[in-house]
């Protein structure tokens, strides 16, 4: 088994399955929620988060974790033929996920993300970072599709774009070495 750190949370990638819970500063925001709900001290809660009225941006960060669980947890039905499926999640605490390869090294963070932006268009600059980075994608059933996709914004983004998405992918899995890294022009100076 291997463990790998994401942005917000943590991996454990064992052969068929791989486990997702929260990193350790999801873990400790959540002990604190708990810890003022059972005072009852809601003022304090506030203040912990810095949250004001219309502003709840460092509680959604500081649960992220979680709440990409179970964004992949619901999303993944819709999306099974360019999302990893996510089988099961507990409450967005843990979540297991198919574990899907690597994919090949040939390919990089760069072909993914004008493969993906050729699928998307223009929308994709609403979350570039979802798209960009082999290490959010893998090989699940023979094709490449996303083992990364619990951020707000990418959601919406993917389920209007399935088909295509998925054709781009298939089309990246199956160019010839080559035509990836390096790129012609360096290839031609060497
Ligand atoms: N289904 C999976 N199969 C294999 N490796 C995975 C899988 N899901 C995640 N990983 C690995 O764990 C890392 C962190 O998971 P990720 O879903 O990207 O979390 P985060 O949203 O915190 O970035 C990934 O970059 C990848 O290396
Ligand atoms: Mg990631």
């Amino acid at each position: 088994m291997e463990i790998h750190k994401g942005t917000s949370r943590i991996a454990f990638v064992g052969g068929n399955l791989t486990v997702k819970v929260p990193n350790p500063h999801t873990l400790r925001h959540l002990a604190k929620i708990f810890e003022y709900l059972k005072l009852g001290d809601l003022e304090e809660l506030r203040n912990w988060f810095g949250y004001t009225e219309g502003n709840c941006v460092g509680f959604r960060w500081a649960i992220s974790g979680l709440l990409q669980n179970w964004r992949e947890f619901l999303l993944s039905k819709e999306l099974s033929v360019i999302a990893v499926p996510t089988r099961l999640s507990i409450f967005g605490l843990l979540n297991v996920q198919d574990t899907a390869q690597n994919l090949p090294s040939t390919i990089s963070d760069k072909d993914l993300f004008v493969t993906m932006g050729m699928a998307i268009g223009p929308e994709i600059m609403k979350d570039p970072h979802s798209v960009y980075g082999t290490d959010n994608f893998g090989i699940h059933d023979g094709r490449a599709k996303m083992r990364d996709y619990g951020n707000v914004k990418i959601g919406p983004i993917l389920k209007g774009h399935i088909d295509p998405i998925r054709e781009a992918l298939k089309n990246l899995m199956s160019k010839p070495k080559e035509t990836f890294s390096p790129t012609p022009e360096l290839k031609k100076n060497k």
